[in-house]
């Protein structure tokens, strides 16, 4: 069985984290996006996925090579943005063996049963079926009405307050049949949501699967912070990694995890809710809550981080507070005594010597 991976988006909502990093690189709970994927495609049987590529092709290639959790991974490298839809088409070579095959976006993490979702499409008979989520707020997604068989009535993509058929929304994550490529259009950028679901789903060739359990798409930074607390919640407690240096006074609280190598400084107190990846220095007196630290970032003497996600090597020097929802971009620096509050972004390499107190992205 095979999977499509679409992993070529620029993700401009994650800048700057997005600047230096393919979205599927941003780590959750200390593991790339693409590895939690990977890993629980591999435990349903798939054995070959095709990683749809484009921007930042090299540093996925370069992370993943040819085989992952026993997984034979193919790219499909694309010249320009094709969409959610075009790169199936741009992949047909290695998609038309007569099987139905999976389609995932990367960007969301979820403990689907796969196998389950293919036994159903394959007892519904249609040529596709869309995974389905009950959210409380369907706005951002695509909601579904179904029949009372599960096939999907109407598909509408974005709703408008009380436009939404039902709280069902479209999981971005499909299995397809073979003849499904034939309703894309070839060499250009392709919508699956707005221009070949609607197509399936007047012909009433497309189903819809319920599921629960976890699903979480990382696409803005607050989902991507939640991702990161849920996957920790699961993981449950508090995990240390080799060469970590707690100083004996400092706390950490659960659900947290702590990479390889971090040292932490006395009466700091780290958590909950935070991943703190290899390599991080956290001073003396510091509060690390809520939050997703990269690798190699420095964390001064008694600055606090809330809610907040801190680029790889970026340097955060004393006294400083980063408040909920700032992002601090790799290699930047945020002085002594800088407040930085909701909503700031600051892009990588800079350097900020004043507070800022207002939503704002430093370039
Ligand atoms: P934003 O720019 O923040 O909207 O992010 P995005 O570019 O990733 O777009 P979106 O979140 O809508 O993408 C959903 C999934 O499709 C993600 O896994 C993207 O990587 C993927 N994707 C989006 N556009 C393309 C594309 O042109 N080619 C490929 N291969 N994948 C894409």
């Amino acid at each position: 069985m095979k999977a499509l991976v679409l992993a070529g988006g620029f993700g401009t909502r994650l800048r700057p984290l997005s600047c230096t990093r393919p979205k599927l690189l941003l780590p959750v709970a200390n593991q790339p996006v693409i590895d939690w994927t990977l890993r629980s495609l591999a435990e349903h049987g798939v054995d070959t996925v095709v990683l749809a590529v484009n921007y930042m092709a090299e540093a996925m290639v370069r992370y993943l090579g040819p085989t992952k959790f026993n997984l034979g991974i193919l790219y499909s490298r694309e010249e320009r943005p094709l969409g959610t839809g075009g790169p199936i088409r741009k992949a047909e070579s290695f998609l038309r063996d007569g099987d139905p095959f999976f389609v995932l976006n990367g960007d969301v993490i979820s403990d689907i049963d796969y196998s389950r979702l293919l036994e159903f499409h394959e007892e519904a008979g249609g040529l596709a079926t869309i995974a389905l989520y009950e959210v409380p707020d369907p706005s951002r997604y695509g909601a579904v009405e179904l029949d009372g068989k599960g096939r999907v009535r109407r598909f509408v993509e974005k709703p408008r307050p009380g436009e939404a058929p039902s709280n069902l929304v479209n999981a971005g994550i499909y299995v397809l049949d073979p003849k499904v490529i034939d309703y894309i259009p070839e060499g250009r950028a392709v919508s699956t949501e707005t221009e070949v679901f609607p197509c399936l789903a007047k012909e009433g060739q497309l189903y819809g699967f319920e599921f629960r359990g976890l699903w979480v798409d990382i696409g803005v930074p607050e989902d991507y912070l939640r991702a990161n607390a849920l996957l920790l919640e699961r993981e449950n407690g508090v995990k240390i990694g080799e060469g970590v240096e707690v100083d004996p006074s400092a706390e950490v609280l659960p659900p947290s995890i702590i990479g390889e190598g971090v040292k932490i400084g006395g009466r700091s107190v780290i958590g909950p809710n935070c991943a703190i990846a290899d390599h991080v220095e956290i001073g003396v007196g510091c509060r690390v809550q809520n939050s997703i630290i990269f690798s190699g970032a420095v964390i001064g003497d008694f600055t606090s981080v809330k809610g907040a996600i801190i680029g790889e090597n970026a340097m955060l020097e004393r006294w400083v507070k980063i408040e909920e929802g700032a992002i601090i971009g790799d290699h930047a620096t945020i002085c002594d005594e800088v407040t930085l509050t909701r909503g700031v972004s600051v892009c990588p390499s800079k350097r900020v010597e004043e507070s800022i107190l207002e939503p704002r992205r430093v370039m």
